[in-house]
């Protein structure tokens, strides 16, 4: 009754259906063999979190680099062994992607709590809603059930795991690759409320004049550029960090959306969200978000939830990993 209630409360609180088109995700999927499971991902992202204020975003980014990847499987978590490359080397990932320990924590408590029963990739689904709502966001319930992959996907991380210099025209291509839309595209994107760059991200974006750029009264905002030259010269200084969202670093608010209005977006594809589109449906999003974060965070639940369910392995498919980093042998 408890769960058929907060069925119905997230339907009309967030308006979605169930988030998997196949029905393989479920809520209250381990309710009987890890009643324990919510409280003890959340403790230690509590920690994780008051450690390092920084990885509430580095763990929602974990989800997103799984999930696009051969779908929400855990994929990214491995490591390299007998040939097989890790994702965590692709360009995307290495050098950028962090959390790992986090997740091996959590990992190792449940496997006290609850052997051989709770996938890798439910946990990076937990884990990030969790991650957002320590930070001021939205909650949502997590649809689970998920099963780990069997092997990684070099390659494939570095196709999907879009370019921080994609233009809006292929920021759209590889979401809807994915199975989401423009607005999932957008308010996704607004994940970059929180967390960092490298200079080596978004070095283009401050030297280049950008065709694209819609309004150009944008470059005379020097000072916010002035401020990024000098955290990030025109060679070397790679891993120099700069923060996504320079109002609220540490907010999970709609702050992203008002700055990309001001043409004050760190990444290339952040400020590309406001280039023309031909329908003009991503800018409509922006300024809908921009405007209203009660009908940001309802877009994000929904869409995170979506992103959440994509191509997940069935009953029959993968494992449930021992160890994040490993298949089982
Ligand atoms: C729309 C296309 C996207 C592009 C091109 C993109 C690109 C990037 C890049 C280049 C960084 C900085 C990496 C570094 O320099 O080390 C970053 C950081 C981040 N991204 Fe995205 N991203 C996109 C969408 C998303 C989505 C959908 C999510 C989550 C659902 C997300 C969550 C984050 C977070 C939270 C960070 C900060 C991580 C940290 O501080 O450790 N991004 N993204
Ligand atoms: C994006 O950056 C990559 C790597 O620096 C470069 O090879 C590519 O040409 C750039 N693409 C665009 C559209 O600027």
């Amino acid at each position: 009754m408890g769960v058929f209630l907060s069925v119905l409360l997230v339907l009309s609180l967030y308006g979605v259906g169930t988030p998997s088109g196949d029905g393989a995700l479920v809520l209250g999927y381990y309710q009987e063999n890890c009643p324990l499971l919510e409280e003890i991902v959340r403790h230690s992202v509590e920690r994780a979190v008051y450690r390092d204020p920084r990885m509430a975003a580095s763990l929602l980014r974990l989800h997103f680099h799984d999930c696009f990847v051969m779908g929400c499987d855990a994929s990214v978590l491995l490591d390299s062994f007998d040939g097989m490359v890790s994702e965590k080397q692709a360009l995307p990932n290495l050098n950028s992607l962090r959390g790992f320990e986090v997740i091996d924590e959590i990992k190792y408590n449940l496997e006290e709590a609850c052997p051989y029963t709770v996938s890798c990739a439910d946990i990076l689904a937990i884990v990030a809603r969790d991650a957002v709502e320590l930070r001021g966001g939205p909650r949502w319930e997590v649809w689970l059930g998920r099963r780990d992959s069997l092997k990684a996907s070099f390659d494939g991380a570095n196709k999907f795991i879009p370019a921080p210099n994609s233009s809006l025209d292929t920021l759209i291509e590889n979401f809807r690759q994915q199975g989401l839309d423009e607005g999932d595209l957008v308010a996704l994107s607004g994940s970059h409320t929180m967390g960092k760059a490298r200079c080596l991200s978004f070095r283009q974006g401050i030297y280049e004049e950008s065709t694209e750029r819609r309004h150009d009264h944008f470059q005379r905002y020097t000072t916010f550029y002035d401020i990024l030259r000098s955290i990030c010269p025109e060679t070397g200084s790679d891993d120099r960090l700069a923060p996504l969202d320079h109002v609220t670093p540490f907010e999970f608010d709609n702050h992203y959306f008002l700055n990309i209005l001001r043409g004050r977006g760190l990444l290339p594809s952040d400020n590309a969200l406001i280039n023309e589109d031909h329908e003009g449906v991503v800018l409509r999003h922006v300024w809908t978000y921009a405007a209203d974060s009660e009908s940001f965070y309802r877009a994000f639940a929904n869409s995170v939830m979506k992103m959440g369910s994509i191509n997940v392995l069935a009953e029959s498919e993968g494992e449930i990993r021992r160890k994040c980093r490993f298949i089982n042998t």
